[in-house]
């Protein structure tokens, strides 16, 4: 079955055509770059740009496809979680294009979208699994039983990593996105310069906290006479290193008590590559085989959207015209 998937839940408008026999068929995304001058994604802005740039991404993925509009046998939507407008734009679209084509139609949750994306570099999800679910918006360890069987055992009660990588960015006038700007500086900087708090970690439980590291590196940045090169670095590898000793200890702990065998990442902060090292040095210790996804599809994509939604069409489910968006929500089990 050839799937059409659509992500818009934030800033990226990415499309991508997926089938089961043949894998991705074609992928594109425009990112909205309009974000930077503000050091964060405005969602009125951000709604707008889908809408002007859905269409054009639409024609010229279909072109370099090579195959035709009939042939999209059904597609998928993130409906949520995310910026509402943003997804109202790509839902509006998804409906128009199953009901001009009489396709069937699956919202698709965006987390666990993320986490399926580790399928597509041809491998299945080896369950049971804890994932580590890391993003702007999302900081969350599952339990994961089985495709489709899903629970939450640990949550950020404040910030999410990515949103902590942003803002530090921002404090060190780094750019946007955060993520990749930081690692950037943190490559040339000395982990061990500045000892920021590593929170939570003493607690006995899989829920995170990174709001408290924001406020270090703020008012660690407000103490210094001046912000050089060589301090900016070493801020951002302290920093880094924080962020990741306290995701990489809970989730092997995690997959400890779970007693399960296999840990994944997912979600953007999974493209940092001393999360993907330190998870998978930690993980062989113990005999844990660690996964994570391709580079390219850690970050929000519509490839994503459209492996977990042939999984879903595939049982034949259809959610037509009525489909809704929605804000927040844990990822709901469907086996
Ligand atoms: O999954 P995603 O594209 O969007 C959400 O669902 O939120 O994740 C975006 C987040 C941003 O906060 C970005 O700074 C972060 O992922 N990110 C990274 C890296 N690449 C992206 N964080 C750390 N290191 C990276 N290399
Ligand atoms: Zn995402």
């Amino acid at each position: 079955m050839v799937v059409l998937g659509i992500e818009t839940s934030c800033d990226d408008t990415s499309l991508a055509l997926f089938s089961s026999e043949r894998g991705i068929i074609a992928d594109l995304t425009a990112n909205q770059l309009i974000h930077e001058k503000y050091g964060g994604v405005v969602p009125e802005i951000a709604s707008r740009a889908h809408i002007r740039n859905l269409l054009p991404v639409f024609s010229r993925l279909m072109a370099e496809s090579g195959i035709t509009e009939r042939e999209i046998e059904g597609i998928g939507v993130s409906n949520g979680p995310g910026l509402i407008g943003s997804l109202l734009v790509g839902v509006s679209f998804a409906k128009a294009l199953a009901f001009a084509l009489d396709r069937p139609l699956v919202g698709v949750h965006h987390i666990e979208a993320h986490i399926l994306a580790n399928e597509l570099g041809g491998e299945s999800l080896e369950t049971p699994a804890i994932v580590l679910v890391v993003s702007g918006g999302h900081t969350s360890l599952y339990r994961v039983e089985t495709v489709g069987r899903y629970e939450l055992v640990g949550n950020t009660r404040d910030d999410a990593a990515g949103e902590a990588f942003d803002k530090i960015s921002k404090l060190l006038d780094l750019g946007f996105p955060g993520g990749p700007a930081v690692e950037k500086a943190a490559s040339s900087g000395n982990p061990h310069a500045v000892e920021f708090p590593r929170a939570m970690l003493k607690q006995n439980n899989f829920d995170l906290s990174f709001s408290g590291l924001k406020t270090a590196v703020r008012l660690y940045v407000e103490s210094l006479p001046a912000l050089t090169p060589q301090v900016v670095s070493d801020v951002a590898a302290s920093a880094q290193e924080a962020i990741v000793d306290v995701l990489v200890q809970k989730t092997i702990a995690c997959a400890v008590h779970h007693r399960v065998s296999h840990v994944y990442l997912a979600g953007g902060v999974a493209a940092n590559g001393e999360l993907r090292g330190r998870l998978s040095a930690e993980s062989e210790k113990l005999d844990i085989t660690y996964h994570a996804p391709l580079l390219r599809y850690c970050t929000d994509n519509g490839a994503m959207v459209a492996c977990a939604a042939a999984r879903h069409l595939d049982m034949g489910r259809d959610d037509g015209l009525d489909l809704d968006v929605f804000a927040r929500r844990p990822v709901t089990s469907w086996v």
